[in-house]
């Protein structure tokens, strides 16, 4: 537990060297830099890699019904053609790339 709480603390720190990152919460940075090419920056995924993937856009029925723990639980474990994030990301860190991709749709 301590050691997860450091890793999120500097985290955070190293997001908040940028201001308008931090404004956002941490799940942006993480979301811009690991999931942002396939997802796309809307979370719509209509360009590149996530086209070419096929990833569902966040508008998707299939997508909107999906709870947060659902999501986590994609993201921890895999989904479909995304790759597992569990050993690359710490519980902290998808969490906040979940809650930051659910903020796309407002
Ligand atoms: C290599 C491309 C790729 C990357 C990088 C990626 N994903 Fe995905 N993601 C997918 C694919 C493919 C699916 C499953 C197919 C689909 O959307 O139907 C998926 C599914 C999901 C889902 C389930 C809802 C949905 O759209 O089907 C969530 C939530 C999600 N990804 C979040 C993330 C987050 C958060 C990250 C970054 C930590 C991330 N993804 C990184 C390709 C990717």
């Amino acid at each position: 537990m301590k050691f997860k709480t450091g890793i999120t603390l500097v985290a955070l720190m190293a997001a908040g060297t940028m201001t308008t990152a931090f404004a956002q919460g941490p799940g942006a940075e993480i979301y811009k830099s690991k999931c942002q090419m396939c997802h796309s920056a809307t979370g719509m995924a209509e360009f590149g890699m996530g086209k070419a993937m096929k990833v569902k856009p966040i508008s998707d029925p299939a997508v909107k019904k999906m709870t947060e723990a659902q999501m986590i639980e994609a993201v921890r474990n895999g989904m479909g053609k995304m790759q597992p994030y569990k050993d690359k990301l710490t519980d902290a860190q998808i969490k906040d790339s979940v809650s930051y991709f659910r903020s796309l749709t407002k």
